[in-house]
């Protein structure tokens, strides 16, 4: 879980890391995982997904650039791999801020 640090805190998800052994890549396992993720967070009630990653990767699942709501990665990022999804409509409008990872993504 990530938090996205405004007045009010916010809490949110981060999806990482996604991997697929190489001989099994781009047979759209990678894809079912991430919808499936998708799917059991939006059942869980999370109302967003924060993501570091491909920039022409997660686009397709929805993800745009979390700098289009001025959400911003604790560390130096470039603007095009640090992205969003609204998993419900409209979740991060008036969310901007600095994300907080939770203790498990520094272990
Ligand atoms: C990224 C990764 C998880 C995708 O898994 P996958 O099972 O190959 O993905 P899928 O088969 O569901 O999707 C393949 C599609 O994604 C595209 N794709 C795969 N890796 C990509 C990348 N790095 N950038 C852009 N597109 C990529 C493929 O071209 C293919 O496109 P198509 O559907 O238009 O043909 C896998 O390549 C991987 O494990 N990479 C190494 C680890 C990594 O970089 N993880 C991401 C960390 S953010």
């Amino acid at each position: 879980m990530v938090r996205i640090d405004v007045e009010n805190i916010v809490n949110s998800l981060a999806l990482a890391p996604v991997s697929v052994a190489p001989e099994y890549q781009k047979k759209g396992i990678g894809s079912q995982l991430i919808y499936a993720a998708l799917k059991n967070a939006k059942e869980l009630s999370y109302r967003s997904v924060i993501v570091l990653g491909h920039k022409d990767y997660y686009p397709k699942f929805g993800f745009k650039l979390a700098s289009l709501w001025n959400i911003k990665a604790p560390f130096e990022v470039p603007d095009e791999v640090f992205m969003a999804l609204e998993l419900t409509d409209n979740s991060l409008e008036n969310v901007h801020g600095i994300i907080q990872y939770s203790k498990a993504f520094s272990e």
